[in-house]
């Protein structure tokens, strides 16, 4: 096995050994790409104070996400089409956090159906929603996630359409992929990936598939999105959310203090801080520089979750210090997934926690639960002075 000591490792395996197809679909953002490349960039802005001569035995990352213990506080964010970065890539993601004691958060969009999780998993996972046209699917979804025990929905709240990432259009994005002349020589070099594929069955989006009447063609996914995704979500959809979904209650994609408090007034239990990974409107601020305004709207009130930009534990450790009581990855799990399926996402977790540890005793702290802003250099303009 290669020496893994970085995520960097694990995207570069990955991009030798999955199709290009799929690799451009995650390692892209919407246009210009501005908001996916600041989502991380803007973690190298704030600090670390370092601290010396504290003792550092008996350190803990162990806390909680609405009330789940956790190993670390970094939950796997949904990813669609995650079974075409690996045969079966959904299940092998569930196991890995399971193993790891991290929360497992299935797509609506995913390869792989909450069946197949449940079947192939003893712990809760979460299950995301895209709230589409087709109420009676929708409910049929909403149930399915109940009776596989899933323990938290999270609403993802900033995808009504898609924000355009051109290579997608460009190589024509489908699942399975079309073999087209470039497919095929593509494929020819990830002979690996096309080996798995043809050991699993699962190879299309297995929620939707034989669930939802009138699906034609669901391999394109941007023609699919745009016909079945609900242009008329709204607070008013996200209330009756609310109240048909007796367990836990995650808003994804918030960025806004003032949506942030709309969230609060609806009674979910977390928000995500949230811009899609870069991946939806484009010049949106990165979500570690919004962190501190939500934090002074909502932060007593409401369990802050943050994802989007997160390619360490150092990244993690500055979301928590800054408020965050909960971190998602999702890019970093896939590359881990794409270079070498389970043991590939479990390097994914072992190396954000060795840095989140480590990190965390040279600030001088033993108990991830007490990170806060002391641990942090935060320059005076971080958030900028926006009007
Ligand atoms: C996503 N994301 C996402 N979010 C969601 O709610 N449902 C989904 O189906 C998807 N699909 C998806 C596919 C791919 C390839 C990526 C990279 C992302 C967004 C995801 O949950 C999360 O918000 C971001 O990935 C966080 O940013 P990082 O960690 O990738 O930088």
């Amino acid at each position: 096995m290669p020496i893994i000591t970085e995520i960097e490792d694990l995207k570069r395996l990955y991009k030798r050994r999955a199709p290009k197809m799929f690799y451009d679909y995650c390692e892209s953002g919407s246009w210009t790409e501005q908001t996916f490349r600041e989502n991380s960039s803007d973690f190298d802005r704030i600090r670390l104070r370092q601290k010396v001569a504290v003792d550092m035995e008996g350190r803990t990352t162990a806390s909680q996400m609405i009330g789940r213990d956790v190993a670390m506080p970094v939950a796997l964010a949904p990813v669609g089409m995650t079974g075409m970065q690996h045969a079966d890539g959904e299940i092998l993601a569930a196991k890995a956090a399971e193993k790891f004691g991290v929360p497992f958060t299935l797509s609506t969009m995913s390869i792989c159906s909450i069946e197949d999780i449940a079947e192939n998993t003893s712990a809760p996972f979460w299950f995301q929603l895209y709230v589409m046209r087709d109420a009676e699917f929708i409910a049929n979804l909403v149930n399915r996630a109940k009776d596989a025990n899933c323990d938290a929905m999270v609403l993802t709240l900033d995808l009504q359409l898609l924000g355009q990432r051109h290579k997608d259009l460009k190589n024509g994005l489908s699942a399975p992929p079309k073999l087209t002349p470039m497919v095929i020589l593509d494929l020819m070099t990830k002979w690996r990936w096309g080996l798995q594929m043809l050991q699993t069955h699962r190879r299309t989006f297995r929620n939707i598939v034989g669930h939802a009447k009138s699906v034609d063609d669901i391999s394109s996914l941007h023609s699919w999105t745009a016909q079945q995704f609900d242009l008329r979500l709204n607070w008013d959809t996200v209330k009756d959310y609310r109240k048909q979904w007796d367990r836990k209650l995650i808003l994804k994609g918030i960025l806004d203090a003032e949506d942030a408090k709309k969230a609060l007034q609806v009674g979910a239990d977390a928000i995500i801080v949230s811009n899609h990974g870069g991946r939806q409107l484009d010049g949106a601020m990165s979500s570690i520089t919004m962190l501190p305004q939500i934090m002074d709207a909502v932060g007593d009130k409401i369990e802050v979750h943050l994802d989007s930009g997160i390619r360490s534990g150092q990244d993690v450790l500055k979301a928590l210090a800054l408020g965050a009581k909960g971190t998602y990855i999702g890019r970093a799990f896939i590359y881990g997934l794409g270079a070498m399926g389970q043991q590939g996402v479990s390097e994914a977790l072992r190396v954000i926690h060795t840095e989140l540890d480590t990190t965390m005793a040279l600030c001088g702290e033993k108990d991830v639960k007490n990170l806060g802003k002391h641990n942090l250099l935060i320059p005076k303009d971080f958030s900028g002075d926006w009007q």
